[in-house]
């Protein structure tokens, strides 16, 4: 009988079955040498497995060195970086979850700082330039900055296009043969496949720009390749930035489209976040040093009508992320349909074990058997002595 709590209902997508609906969302550590994993992204991506979300998606990883965000990304353009997140891979799997990598090409956005160091595009000094390994020369549609102030990124001709799309291929190549089950192809938050499809950011006048289907060629380039090297097995994910959120920009119907040309490229899901064309980090409200206000705070779910829309009318699976926070409103989302799979970042950061957590609160778990052993026995006698205090 399957389990009346979709949260817990496992998902086959391909040949990769995860064993529960909860994403954990990229989330870039900025804490690589060299694109290369340290112990932190062990001890990050792990904790996640030990708290059983069924899919655990590296942060950002650049498939080549001039895509990643800042010089302290995660990247998989050689073996090294491959061979790092082995043992990452290997406990995922131990815990019987699924380990993804999110593949991605900052293009006009990389060569910045990070958001807990300086804040911005490198180099804010001479110095600064030599101790950060930055800045290099960024990549892009056309030959626009994100904002005043930063990088202006060199026009992708031709041959480079080539290159990146090889480099996607290639590393998608390799995170299949370091074990990875399920990629994410990110095609949001304004980096390089992104600001192809933005009206915005792409100006180009060649088949890459123009109208919605030369803004959306190169994505789906960069998909149908990607396809048709990895093993048919292989479940495909893009991240998409759902609209531009600003006047002239890409919309939820632009959105729509795309995702029908995705399906037909063979994406198995769509991730459904938004906006990031624009300069500001996407995901701090505050960047302006501010604090939140009520206004200014995104509301619980705010991106789920897009994940709604999208599969509905485009009749592709979707995913659910932003502001999703209690299980009770997770479980909503699957049971109504606004999506096939929910995507929690700062949640989970602040709370690996929210899985688990949720599981008991939905009465999936109350015995504590979805814990791992090691620690399942001592919750259990925990449960039992609060208990028998309690009454
Ligand atoms: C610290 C941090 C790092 C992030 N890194 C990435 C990333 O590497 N790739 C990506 O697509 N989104 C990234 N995001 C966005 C998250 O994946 C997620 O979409 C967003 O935080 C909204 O979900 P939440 O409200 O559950 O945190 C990041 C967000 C945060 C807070």
């Amino acid at each position: 009988m399957s389990n009346p709590v979709k949260l817990f209902e496992p998902l086959t997508i391909r040949q990769t079955t995860l064993p529960n609906r909860i994403v954990v969302s990229p989330l870039c550590q900025y804490s690589a040498v060299d694109g290369v994993a340290q112990p932190w992204h062990f001890a990050h991506l792990s904790s996640f497995a030990r708290g059983k979300s069924g899919l655990v998606f590296t942060e950002a990883t650049a498939v080549e060195a001039r895509g990643r965000i800042t010089p302290q990304c995660l990247g998989i353009w050689n073996d090294a970086q491959a061979d790092a997140l082995a043992p990452v891979v290997e406990f995922i799997e131990s815990m019987g979850c699924v380990p993804g990598m999110q593949l991605a090409h900052a293009g006009r956005k990389a060569s910045t700082s990070s958001p807990f160091s300086k804040r911005g595009p490198v180099p804010l000094t001479e110095s600064d330039a030599a101790e950060a390994g930055a800045p290099w020369q960024t990549v892009a549609p056309s030959p626009l900055p994100v904002a005043d102030g930063w990088h202006v990124p060199a026009e992708l001709d031709g041959d480079d296009l080539e290159e990146v799309k090889k480099a996607f291929v290639d590393a998608a190549l390799r995170a299949c043969d370091s074990g990875f089950r399920a990629l994410e192809l990110h095609m949001a938050h304004g980096y390089l496949l992104h600001s192809f499809l933005s009206p915005l950011a792409n100006r180009r006048e060649d088949d890459y720009g123009g109208d919605l289907d030369g803004r959306m060629r190169y994505p789906l380039e960069i998909a149908d390749a990607v396809r048709a090297a990895v093993p048919d097995g292989m479940p495909l994910f893009a991240r998409i930035s759902a609209i531009d959120g600003r006047e002239g920009g890409w919309s939820l119907e632009d959105s729509v489209e795309f995702s029908r040309r995705l399906a037909t490229a063979g994406i198995d899901i769509v991730d459904c976040s938004s906006g990031g064309i624009g300069g500001a980090p996407r995901f701090r409200s505050d960047d302006d040093g501010k604090p939140l206000t009520r206004d200014s705070a995104r509301a619980p779910g705010f991106q789920v009508p897009f994940s709604r829309a999208i599969r509905e009318q485009a009749g592709i699976r979707t995913m659910a992320v932003g502001v999703i926070i209690d299980p009770r409103q997770a479980e909503e989302i699957l049971q109504s349909g606004g999506a096939d799979l929910v995507a929690l970042g700062r949640e989970l950061m602040y709370d690996p074990f929210w899985p688990l957590r949720a599981a008991e609160a939905l009465g999936v778990d109350p015995d504590f058997r979805m814990w791992p052993a090691q620690y399942a026995w001592a919750i259990d006698r925990r449960a039992q002595i609060k208990t028998l205090n309690e009454s």
